[in-house]
């Protein structure tokens, strides 16, 4: 069950405030896109990656990806997530494609077949775990109501797709000047059944420094220490 992965990778890591693309914060010695990277590299079932960057930094890229085999292109991001992996989907040539945001280095083959499996079966699929903290909604800080937390699921990346559907999701979205913060609900808006695969607690997202912190010890804890 073979697929292409669109990585976008062409954002500016603001929430990060490390003054450049969080994409290049090194984690024991590698740029968190390597680590990323290097996970599909391994992956025989992944055929092609979509690397979806800021053209302004293009050739810092092209340096980090020197060695790695399956990049088949390199696509100019836009300004919204969103554009940035509508870009990379344009470029894509595969039955089944993945999403992967750049910024999650610690997802888990394992957890990558499970999902590829599913879009074969379902046509869409996206990885998630069960929220653990209570929710509540809150307007002007006061407590509107008490979501109830047995159907709340946290959703994560990679999320998985046939490359007609999402491309058709896409055009919709990008017609009706929706914004999603995912891929999966723009299949939702356009009447598409999404899978949920249950994936692993680690598979953070860096978005601010104190996850830096998380992703030294999900290292260290890889390393047996
Ligand atoms: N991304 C992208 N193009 C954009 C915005 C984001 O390719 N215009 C990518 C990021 O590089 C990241 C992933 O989408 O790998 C998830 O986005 P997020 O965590 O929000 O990263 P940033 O947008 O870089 O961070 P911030 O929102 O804090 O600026
Ligand atoms: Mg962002």
């Amino acid at each position: 069950m073979n697929y292409e992965v669109i990585i976008p990778a062409a954002g500016q890591g603001k929430r990060m405030k490390a003054g450049k693309n969080k994409q290049f914060i090194e984690l024991e010695g590698k740029p968190v896109i390597v680590h990323t990277l290097t996970v599909f590299e391994k992956d025989p079932a992944c055929t092609g990656i979509l690397l979806v960057i800021n053209p302004d930094e293009r050739a810092l890229f092209e340096e980090m990806a020197a060695g790695l085999t399956k990049i088949k292109k390199m696509v100019s991001g836009g300004d919204e997530r969103q554009h940035s992996v509508y870009n990379g989907l344009k470029a894509a040539t595969s039955d089944i494609v993945l999403v992967h945001d750049g910024a999650r280095p610690f997802i888990k083959k394992h957890v990558i077949s499970k999902l590829v499996k599913a879009a074969y079966e379902d046509g869409a699929a996206t990885v998630a775990v069960p929220v653990k903290d209570t929710i509540k909604r809150v307007l002007n800080s006061e407590v509107i109501e008490t979501v109830e937390r047995s159907s709340l699921w946290a959703v994560q990346t990679p999320q998985a797709f046939r490359l007609s559907d999402i491309l058709a999701a896409h055009k919709e979205a990008s017609a009706a000047a929706f914004l999603g913060t995912d891929d999966a609900s723009l299949m939702e808006r356009s009447g598409h059944k999404v899978q949920v695969i249950e994936g692993d607690y680690t598979n953070i997202k860096l978005t601010t420094p104190d996850d830096l912190l998380m992703a030294k010890a999900i290292l260290e804890s890889e390393r047996g220490e």
